[in-house]
């Protein structure tokens, strides 16, 4: 570790440690308690995660980094302080709820951060920094892990708010992928603990295609994927905000679906099956993703549901599929 990266590591646990107090403990961190009340997160829950608040005063980070003896130009780099002119630093975060994002070994190395009053972005995070390669964090992971490697499976979701309202239902073993989307070094580093993952992104145009993005990603590391469906619009923490958590355990995570179950019913939305020609070329998008399946059986069972579906003969469908892996080697 360099002495930068050191240093960074040192002034990512103070302040972690200094806004989880704030919010906690003082007038300044009362907005932000208010505010995660208000979405229903407990106490409990808000010591698990260490969220916290970054009060709505521009330089008051750089005076605490100052008095702990930190260069302010370093925290430039770290990402935890806005560059100014007049020699003036001011907090990147102020005003927000932050989520520290810890590494695999348990250590902040970046933070979220959630607007609470008006104002853009929605969220902020740390840039990539010797200490945060957001391409190889899951949020969670260091809490998730043992859950994960326990059950065999990880639900995946798309935002901070989902992992903690999801983990209030009981659900430990949920990690998110930190707003990009997911990478193959992430896809690989989760498969080393689990068998299965399952998806459970938003439920809205974004998180769809987020979610066939990732499924491809998954199933090429050699993991078998499910998907949670929500209803058009929602997504997991506003569902168990309005049906609790034991119904999203019981009927979003319980009830997922293949992916390829979920993907033939999505590509149905570009085809008007009643046509002919339509026809045609779904059944050439669905052979085009049922040929990336890793497993002759799971490939066995569409292909019976295609042939059944349009009474194509599976000699035909098994050639298809040939002649398209054939193309991938
Ligand atoms: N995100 C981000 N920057 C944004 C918007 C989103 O980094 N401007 C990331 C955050 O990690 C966020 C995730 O993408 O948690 C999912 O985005 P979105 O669905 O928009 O946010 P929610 O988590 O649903 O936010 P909230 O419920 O707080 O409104
Ligand atoms: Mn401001
Ligand atoms: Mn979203
Ligand atoms: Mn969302
Ligand atoms: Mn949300």
């Amino acid at each position: 570790l360099s002495h930068e990266d050191q240093n960074m590591l040192e002034a990512h646990e103070w302040l972690m440690k200094l806004y989880h107090h704030l919010l906690k403990h003082t007038k300044e961190g009362k907005d932000g308690l208010e505010y995660l009340k208000k979405r229903g997160i407990s106490d409990e829950t808000i010591d698990q995660f260490q969220l916290g608040f970054a009060p709505d005063i521009e330089n008051f980070t750089a005076s605490f980094l100052e008095k702990k003896g930190f260069s302010l130009q370093s925290m430039i780099k770290a990402g935890l302080l806005a560059d100014h002119r007049e020699n003036k630093y001011i907090d990147k975060f102020h005003g927000r709820v932050i989520f520290p994002i810890r590494n695999h070994q348990g250590k902040t190395v970046a933070f979220g951060g959630r607007m609470i009053y008006q104002g853009e972005p929605k969220y902020l995070n740390s840039p990539e920094t010797g200490i945060f390669h957001k391409g190889n964090v899951f949020y969670n992971f260091d809490l998730a892990r043992h859950a994960i490697r326990k059950s065999g499976e990880a639900v995946l979701f798309e935002g901070y708010m989902d992992v903690i309202s999801a983990s209030q239902a009981g659900i430990d073993n949920g990690i998110a992928s930190l707003g990009t989307s997911l990478t193959e070094s992430q896809a690989r580093l989760l498969r080393r603990y689990a068998d299965r993952v399952v998806i459970c992104y938003d439920a809205d145009s974004a998180g769809i295609e987020a979610t066939r993005k990732a499924a491809n990603i998954l199933q090429n590391a050699g993991c078998y994927v499910k998907i949670a469906q929500l209803k058009q619009g929602m997504d997991p923490d506003d569902y168990i905000k309005k049906y609790g958590g034991d119904s999203f355990r019981d009927h979003v995570i319980g009830a997922s679906i293949t992916y390829m179950t979920f993907y033939l019913d999505y590509l149905k939305r570009d085809y008007n099956l009643q046509i002919e020609s339509e026809s045609m070329q779904y059944i050439e998008r669905a052979l085009d993703e049922i040929a990336k399946l890793r497993k002759p059986f799971e490939i066995d069972h569409y292909l019976n549901e295609l042939g059944d579906r349009f009474d194509i003969s599976k000699e035909a469908l098994q050639q298809e599929i040939a002649y398209r892996r054939r193309k991938f080697d």
